[in-house]
C-alpha cells in the first residue's frame, strides 16, 4: 500500500508495545471497533511482546506490525512517515519491578530515552502537520506506597519507589512538561494493576496458575499482606479509548477497579477456582503450594486508585465484576497453555520469524 491509501484512513495511530499485555487487548479491542482509523503497530519484541496474542486481528486492513525499537528515533521516524501517522499511544515499556530492580538501566532506555524519543519526533515532525494527540499509558506505581485509608487521587503527588515506577514518573513528567512547553496534546492515563488474557507469566496472577498447575511453590512476598487495587484489562482498554477520544489536553486520569485485595487472598483465590475446575483430580488443594519469600526491596505495601474524575468526566465505569473476571481470567489461561508456555519456550519468536519475515 502506498502512503495515499493510508490517507484513506480517517485516523492513523501508531501502538507502540502492541504486543504486551494491555497493548494486545487494547488492540483486540480498537481494530474490530474502529475499521475507519489504521492501527500501526510498533513493537520491538522484548521477551514479553508476543504477537501470538494478535492472531485474530493480524491479517486485518486496518493493522500493520512494525518490529522497531522506540530506542531507534530513525526508525520510528520513518515508521511515521511511512504510514503518515497521526497519533499515538503509547505503552511500550519495560515494566517489570523485579527486573527493574537488578537491572535497572535499560528501563531508564526505554521508559525515559524512547518516550523522549517520540515526543521528541511530535514536537520536530509531526505537529507541524497536525493537531496529534499522544496518549501515554502509565500506573498507580509513580504514587508510591499507602500508608493510611486514603486512595490515590489525579492531585496526589508523585513519590515512585522502585526503578520502574520512578522511570515511569519520569515519562508522566516529560508528557506533561512538552504539554505546558509546547502544547503537545496530551493525555496520561494512570491505571491500577491489571489482569486478564495475554499477560506475560513473570507476572502475579499467571505466575500463579502455572505454578499451581505444575505442582510448583507459588511464591508469595513478605507476610502476603500487600494491597493491590485490581482492574480488569478490557476495563481499562475501554478507559483508555474513552480518554483518547474525549479526554481533556493535558489532563491525567486514574483508573482503577475499587477491588483492593491482599495479594495472598488473591493467591488463595485462584488456587480455589483451580482446584474446583479439577475437582474430579484427587489431592491436596493447591493453596498448600503458596512458599512466602523474602520481600521484594522497597516493596509497596498498598495501591488504591479513587477513579471518580475518569467516571464523572467521561463516563467511564467498570464492566465486569472482579469475582467474575478473576473466574473468566484463569478459566482463559487453563483454556490457553499452548499460548503461555510460547512465552517461556521462545515460540512466540519463532512465530514472528514464520509469520512476517518473509512478508
Ligand atoms: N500491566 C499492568 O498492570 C499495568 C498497569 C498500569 C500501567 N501499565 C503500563 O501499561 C503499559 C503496558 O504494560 P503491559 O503490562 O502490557 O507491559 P508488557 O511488559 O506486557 O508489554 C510491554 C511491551 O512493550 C514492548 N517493548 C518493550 N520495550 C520496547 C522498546 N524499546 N521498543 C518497542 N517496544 C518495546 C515489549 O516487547 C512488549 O510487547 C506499560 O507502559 C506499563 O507501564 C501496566
Amino acid at each position: 500500500m502506498i502512503k495515499d491509501d493510508f490517507n484513506k484512513f480517517e485516523k492513523r495511530i501508531a501502538v507502540t508495545g502492541g504486543a504486551g499485555f494491555i497493548g494486545a487487548n487494547l488492540l483486540l479491542y480498537m481494530v474490530p471497533k474502529y475499521s475507519q482509523y489504521l492501527f500501526v503497530n510498533i513493537d520491538c519484541l522484548t521477551y514479553a511482546g508476543n504477537l501470538l496474542s494478535l492472531k485474530s486481528i493480524e491479517s486485518d486492513q486496518n493493522y500493520r506490525f512494525e518490529k522497531i525499537d522506540i530506542c531507534d528515533y530513525n526508525a520510528v521516524e520513518n515508521c511515521i512517515n511511512k504510514y503518515d501517522i497521526t497519533d499515538i499511544i503509547h505503552l511500550a515499556a519495560e515494566t517489570h519491578v523485579d527486573q527493574s530492580i537488578s537491572n535497572p538501566a535499560k528501563f531508564v532506555a526505554t521508559n525515559i530515552c524512547g518516550t523522549f524519543n517520540l515526543l521528541e519526533l511530535v514536537r520536530t515532525k509531526m505537529e507541524k502537520r497536525r493537531c496529534l494527540r499522544f496518549h501515554n499509558v502509565s500506573t498507580d506505581e509513580v504514587f508510591g506506597t499507602l500508608d493510611g485509608p486514603g486512595k490515590f487521587t489525579e492531585e496526589s503527588p508523585y513519590r515512585p519507589n522502585s526503578p520502574y515506577s520512578a522511570t515511569k514518573a519520569g515519562a508522566d513528567y516529560l508528557i506533561r512538561a512538552y504539554n505546558k512547553t509546547y502544547g503537545l496534546n496530551s493525555i496520561v492515563t494512570n491505571s491500577a494493576n491489571c489482569f486478564g488474557p495475554f499477560q506475560f507469566p513473570e507476572k502475579l496472577i499467571p505466575l500463579v496458575i502455572r505454578n499451581a498447575l505444575a505442582g510448583k511453590p507459588i511464591p508469595v512476598y513478605g507476610d502476603g499482606l500487600n494491597i493491590r487495587d485490581w482492574l480488569y484489562v478490557e476495563d481499562n482498554c475501554r478507559a483508555i479509548d474513552l480518554a483518547f477520544h474525549n479526554g481533556l489536553s493535558g489532563k491525567t486520569y486514574n483508573i482503577g477497579g475499587r477491588n483492593e485485595i491482599k495479594n495472598i487472598d488473591l493467591v488463595k483465590r485462584i488456587c480455589r477456582i483451580i482446584d474446583d475446575t479439577h475437582s474430579d483430580e484427587p489431592g491436596e488443594p493447591r493453596e498448600k503450594l503458596i512458599a512466602f519469600v523474602k520481600d521484594r526491596p522497597g516493596h509497596d505495601r498498598r495501591y488504591a486508585i479513587d477513579p471518580s474524575f475518569i467516571e464523572t468526566q467521561l463516563g467511564w465505569q467498570t464492566e465486569y465484576s472482579f469475582d467474575d473476571a478473576l473466574v473468566k481470567t484463569v478459566k482463559w489461561y487453563l483454556n490457553n497453555l499452548e499460548w503461555m508456555e510460547s512465552c517461556i519456550n521462545g515460540r512466540y519468536l519463532k512465530y514472528y520469524e514464520e509469520t512476517y519475515t518473509n512478508r
